[in-house]
């Protein structure tokens, strides 16, 4: 299993706080946003971890997290130009890194407490598919909204509808096979004009290889607005010995 943390986007929706600095590098409490993702791949077994991030970025990133030692992984970095933009083409990125494995992608502003190495030890014996995690939340339409049949099975995902079936919304946390790569070079932008992940999914969906997995305790997508972004800081003070994790700058770093 290879992992790929997506990191890059213009994060308007932040603004000011984005206009020089990249999202993902905003402070969540006492530590940067991506260090959520990345302990949560340590978590997961997952060593080889790809970041995807914005060309004017790439280099803050390489100084902060370098070879991820400090982490417990090995990263590599991928940049992705504006010019279609989403999350499905920052997946497609990942091809070359994956070769023949399985991919984990982590959304590098979910923060969460959802142990995912069982369900990574699960996937990796399934021959084909893909798995996404849920989470039930108040606000369905401010995310992909995942309608289940009544076997317990995925029946469509539905992005940000006005009219939500239901309050299971998509995390951005998934596991694909080795097709993902195809399916995404198939994808039309949507309406927003971009390559969704929603859309990506929903290959899979039709395909009925799509399991779901309901996530435990805590989640949030800290990116979605400041206020988010403030929780996710208070709920990380308060569960501060679950994430305690790596220290900020990183046990092993030289100032
Ligand atoms: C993205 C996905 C959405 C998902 C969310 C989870 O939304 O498009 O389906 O529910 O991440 O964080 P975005 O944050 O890009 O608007």
């Amino acid at each position: 299993m290879k992992g790929l943390i997506l990191a890059g986007g213009r994060a308007t929706r932040l603004r000011p706080l984005t206009y020089v600095t990249n999202k993902h590098l905003l402070p969540v409490y006492q530590k940067p946003m991506i260090y959520y993702s990345l302990e949560a791949m340590r978590r997961a077994g997952v060593q080889d971890v790809l970041i995807t991030t914005n060309p004017e970025h790439a280099g803050d990133f390489i100084n902060l997290l370098r070879s991820g030692a400090d982490f417990g992984l090995r990263l590599s970095y991928e940049i992705q130009d504006d010019s279609v933009g989403g999350i499905a083409q920052a997946i497609g990125l990942a091809e070359s890194f994956t070769g023949s494995d399985k991919l984990l992608v982590l959304l590098g502003d979910n923060i969460f407490t959802h142990d995912l190495s069982g369900a990574v030890k699960v996937f990796e014996r399934r021959p084909k598919g893909a798995m996404i995690f849920g989470k039930e939340v108040e606000h369905p339409e401010h995310y992909g909204v995942i309608e289940l049949r009544d076997d317990g099975r995925v029946k469509s995902i539905v992005e940000k509808p006005k009219r939500p079936k239901g309050n299971l919304a998509q995390t951005g946390v998934y596991l694909y096979d080795n097709r993902v790569f195809d399916f995404a070079r198939k994808l039309k932008p949507s309406d927003r004009g971009e390559l969704e992940v929603t859309d990506l999914n929903n290959v899979y969906v039709k395909e009925g290889t799509m399991k779901v997995e309901v996530m435990d305790g805590y989640w949030i997508d800290a990116g979605t607005s400041a206020d988010e972004l403030l929780a996710a800081g208070n709920r990380v003070a308060e569960l501060k010995e679950y994430f305690a994790g790596s220290q900020p700058g990183g046990k092993k770093r030289i100032a």
